[in-house]
């Protein structure tokens, strides 16, 4: 693999969390804090991709050289990632996106009173399903999964109904995994039913690992 080795390559990432708001100052997040896809996006960079890294809010800057769209919301990484998703040769989805969302936004601030408060949330759209769902086979995807029971079932489901090439796992009760670490200690599934383990790893190195593989499938694309 040699360092310009996604050259020509239209690379799309998603990372970091999305906010779902109630009210202007008050939504509903997970501790996501979008490292391991902005460790993809910056690698793919450097192996010479063209990324679009869309990101929900996150501490981490902008990495030079590739195009970042911040957004906040579900619904507003979805448009963009729709927008985007048809010229990339290489989609991963890193994102940890809110499943649910408050039916309605209150355009003030919520004023607390005596009596409890309910909130209905509705489902967001399953981004990574609607790309699956138009994917093409000269495209390359790759999804996350991350859980608390069940690994290697839960991540085979994802990886069959959001027809996927292959499927990141993460097991959130690890210590030195997921949310917030510099490490992630992970195991790729792909579509032939293998299981790969991987050390616990920076996450740099982690999207090192991926990007290898995302190479290795469109050296098969590209000469079919
Ligand atoms: O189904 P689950 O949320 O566990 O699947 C995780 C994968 O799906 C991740 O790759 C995540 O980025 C993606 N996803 C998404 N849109 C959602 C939920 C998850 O793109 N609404």
């Amino acid at each position: 693999l040699t360092p310009k080795s996604l050259q020509g390559k239209r690379v799309l990432v998603t990372a970091g969390p999305t906010w779902e708001p109630f009210d202007p100052v008050r939504f509903i997040t997970n501790p996501s804090s979008g490292k391991m896809g902005f460790a993809l996006a910056v690698e793919a960079s450097r192996r010479g991709a063209h990324v679009d890294l869309v990101t929900g809010p996150t501490n981490l800057l902008d990495p030079p050289f590739l195009s970042t769209h911040r957004v906040k919301t579900a619904l507003e990484m979805d448009r963009v990632v729709r927008d985007l998703a048809a010229t990339a040769d290489v989609i991963v989805m890193s994102a940890a996106v809110s499943d649910y969302r408050p039916e309605e936004t209150a355009p003030q601030k919520v004023k607390k009173s005596d009596r409890d408060l309910t909130i209905r949330l509705i489902r967001t759209p399953d981004i990574l399903a609607g790309v699956g769902a138009v994917k093409r086979a000269d495209q390359v995807l790759v999804g996350f999964a991350a859980e608390t029971e069940n690994l290697i079932e839960n991540a085979t489901e994802k990886l069959r109904k959001k027809n996927l090439d292959f499927i990141v796992a993460n097991d959130l009760t690890r210590p030195g995994s997921g949310f917030r670490c510099d490490t992630n200690q992970v195991k790729i599934l792909d579509r032939g039913g293998q299981v790969d383990t991987l050390p616990c790893l920076t996450k740099n190195e982690v999207a090192r690992r991926i990007l290898d593989r995302v190479e290795t499938l469109l050296q098969k694309v590209d000469h079919e």
